[in-house]
């Protein structure tokens, strides 16, 4: 039977994620298959959104931030028939392998699929989040990262002039991936993560302490997803169970509340979806590139119910249903790497 793949992106766009498509399909079509892009995630194969995607679609693509098939948070789950409807058009489509590329949601459902169907499916773990497990890093992250490391920067400078604390809060979910390593890259003062949360009267304590130090500034980096009272979630969740944790306003909260406590001028920003737009690093560039084409061989091996994945420096394959099973949060050593700047 002939290959004929498809390929879909799920959940919140990335950098990277072109890159990715650029390489599974380049490998696709060196290898004599035809490739179907799948639009708007797991809503695609739900609606039949598939059309073909040829070796010019995909030029010029590489440094493109975004997806060109279109993103969607569907959970094909919780759509009525949805898992029927899916299993249909990837038949009625001629399907015969799917390239999944997405985080803990989309490579869930990739997961459960590949368990109860036998869903030829392949994964390709992609967030800024970087808190997919079986996976070094993933692609997105480091782009992320670069965008929070040079706000911080530029915050830098504005904070020294005015002596002021500025808080920076950046994205990352549950976890806090992307604050310690902004953090450390941007020299910040405090971070505050959910996974090792330090209080407001510890980080209160550190910016005093560097005030008495004779320095009258202060950088402090917070994850969405850090616990503070009086910050409260809002009553909507996604199809997957996620609250937007952005409507928390945790930056804001803590930028009062230090302010109250210190007597220090604070100042908020809220970086967002910055952190997901635009062109991804070289090192995205290159991670997706290996993954797209790691994901094609393992369709050409019909190694399904797999995901591409970074160990050290190789790009080896893991099962989808460990690497969704749970969130990878930072570990404690990372952190330490932190802490040891603070105050
Ligand atoms: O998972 C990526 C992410 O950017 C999180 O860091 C953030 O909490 C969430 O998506 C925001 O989602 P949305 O784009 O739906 O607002």
């Amino acid at each position: 039977m002939a290959t004929r793949v498809g390929i879909l992106t799920g959940g919140g766009d990335c950098p990277g994620l072109n890159a990715v498509i650029r390489a599974v399909t380049r490998r696709a079509l060196d290898l004599g298959w035809e490739v179907a892009a799948v639009r708007e995630g797991w809503r695609g194969l739900v609606e039949g959104l598939v059309e073909p995607l040829e070796r010019r679609d995909v030029s010029g693509i590489l440094p493109r931030g975004g997806t060109i098939l279109g993103t969607s948070r569907t959970n094909p789950y919780k759509v009525d028939g949805g898992i029927e409807r899916v299993l249909e058009t990837f038949q009625r489509e001629g399907l015969t392998a799917l390239v999944a590329i997405g985080g803990e949601d989309t490579l869930g459902v990739a997961a459960r699929l590949y368990a109860e169907h036998d869903f030829p499916v392949v994964g390709v773990p992609k967030t800024i989040d970087n808190d997919l497990n079986g996976t070094d890093y993933t692609f997105g992250f480091d782009t992320a990262v670069f965008i929070a490391t040079e706000a911080i920067d530029r915050l830098h400078t504005t904070a020294e002039s005015h002596n002021r604390v500025m808080v920076v809060e950046v994205m990352g979910r549950h976890t806090g991936w992307i604050a310690v390593m902004s953090g450390i890259a941007g020299g910040a003062d405090v971070i505050l993560i959910p996974e090792q949360p330090i209080s407001i009267d510890e980080a209160c304590a550190d910016i005093q302490r560097r005030h008495e130090r004779g320095k009258d500034f202060s950088i402090v980096v917070v994850s969405e997803g850090y616990e503070l009272e009086g910050a409260h979630d809002a009553d909507d969740v996604d199809e997957f169970g996620h609250v937007r944790l952005s409507e928390r306003g945790v930056g804001a909260a803590l930028a009062q509340e230090i302010e109250r406590r210190t007597g220090y001028e604070t100042r908020v920003t809220v970086l967002g979806h910055v952190q997901r737009g635009g062109t991804p690093t070289a090192r995205d560039r290159v991670l997706a590139t290996r993954y797209g084409l790691k994901a094609a061989d393992l369709v050409e091996e019909r190694k399904f119910g797999r995901m591409a994945a970074l160990h050290g420096d190789r790009i080896v394959d893991v099962p989808l249903k460990d690497a969704t099973a749970e969130l990878k949060t930072v570990p404690p050593d990372w952190f330490a790497v932190a802490k040891a700047f603070f105050g």
